[in-house]
């Protein structure tokens, strides 16, 4: 399939950044939000990233208008229909992903990729919601997306040799590195990572250390760029616990599940940098 136009469900962390990526490879790109005051938050996000990248000299001033003018958002399903490929990147929540599947799939054309950034959601499960499981896989990609260059490519038992071909070179001509990853909650990357980061928490519960010594510990320990509890507020406290649930559900295994001061900063709306409050504080998010 030749992909002309891209659709990304979701402007929060991921589909902001997945849109502008998108959007830079050449594709016309549509991101979808659920209401203006999301959809104007996302973009802002898109437009400094590419003025910071300017500042810098990452980002050439030609890059970062043909960027923007690739680049339509959205609040209604039905600027879709054009899409060769959509991407979901909304929250990590079975029933929301099915219903929005249910809202593209009354739009799109029949031969349209439908492919989610789920973390941690069975691939299967999510393409046996569609009416086109074997043109639908998960597409993995991590935060910062416009940075960090790798896209895990997942192949639900339904997903065809077609489908899984076009995502895979889809992700490459976004300049990223596919790996193929097997569909098991947390993919390869989150199956070693989330029982680190929740390791983290349960240690600092224990005593182990201060937020920030554990932090540096394994910043200047181990050449790690952020410590656990930076990373943690970086991903979202929210979606790692919805990740960590849907990984305890599966495995059934202690090292899985939330510890309990994660879900109660979730609870407390202590998302991490998104909301200007995690195990630090921020000023901007
Ligand atoms: N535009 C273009 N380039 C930019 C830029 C911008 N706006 N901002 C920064 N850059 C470039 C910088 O110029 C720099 O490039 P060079 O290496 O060529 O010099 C590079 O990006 C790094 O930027 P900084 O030096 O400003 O920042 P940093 O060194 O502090 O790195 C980071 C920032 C890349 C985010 C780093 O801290 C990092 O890798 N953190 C870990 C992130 C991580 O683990 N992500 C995975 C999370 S898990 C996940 O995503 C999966 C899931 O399902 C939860
Ligand atoms: P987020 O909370 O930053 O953003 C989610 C966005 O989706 C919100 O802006 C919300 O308004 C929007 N949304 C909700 N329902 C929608 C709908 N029906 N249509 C369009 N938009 C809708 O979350 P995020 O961190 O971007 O995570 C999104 C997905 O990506 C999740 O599945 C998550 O597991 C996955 N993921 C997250 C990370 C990370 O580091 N945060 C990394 C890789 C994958």
């Amino acid at each position: 399939m030749t992909v002309r136009t891209v659709g990304v469900l979701g402007c929060g962390l991921m589909g902001s950044g997945i849109a502008q990526v998108s959007a830079a490879a050449g594709y016309k790109t549509v991101v979808r939000e659920v209401n203006d005051g999301a959809l104007q938050a996302g973009l802002a996000r898109i437009r400094k990233f590419l003025t910071d990248g300017v500042a810098k000299g990452k980002v050439t001033e030609d890059a970062q208008s043909k960027t923007l003018a690739n680049l339509t958002g959205t609040t209604s399903t039905d600027d879709l229909k054009e899409c060769d490929i959509v991407i979901e990147a909304i929250v990590e929540n079975l029933e929301e992903k099915r219903a929005i599947y249910d809202a593209v799939e009354a739009v799109v054309r029949p031969d349209t990729i439908i492919a989610s950034n789920t973390s941690s959601l069975c691939i299967t499960e999510l393409a046996a919601s569609t009416g086109r499981p074997d043109r639908f896989g998960g597409l993995h990609f991590f935060n910062p997306v416009p940075l960090m260059k790798l896209v895990e490519v997942i192949r639900a038992l339904t997903t065809s040799e077609e489908t899984a071909r076009t995502l895979t070179a889809f992700a490459a001509s976004l300049g990223k590195e596919p790996i193929a990853a097997p569909d098991r909650p947390g993919f390869i990357v989150n199956r070693l990572l989330v029982p680190y980061l929740l390791d983290a928490i349960r240690e600092y519960e224990r005593g182990l250390g201060t937020i920030e010594d554990i932090d540096n510990g394994m910043k200047l320990g181990c050449g790690h760029p952020m410590g656990p509890f930076t990373l943690l507020d970086f991903v979202g406290l929210d979606t790692t616990y919805y990740i960590a649930n849907i990984m305890f559900e599966e495995f059934r295994e202690p090292r899985f599940a939330p510890p309990p001061l994660l879900k109660r900063m979730v609870l407390a709306g202590y998302h991490g940098r998104k909301t200007k409050r995690g195990f630090y504080s921020y000023s901007s998010t």
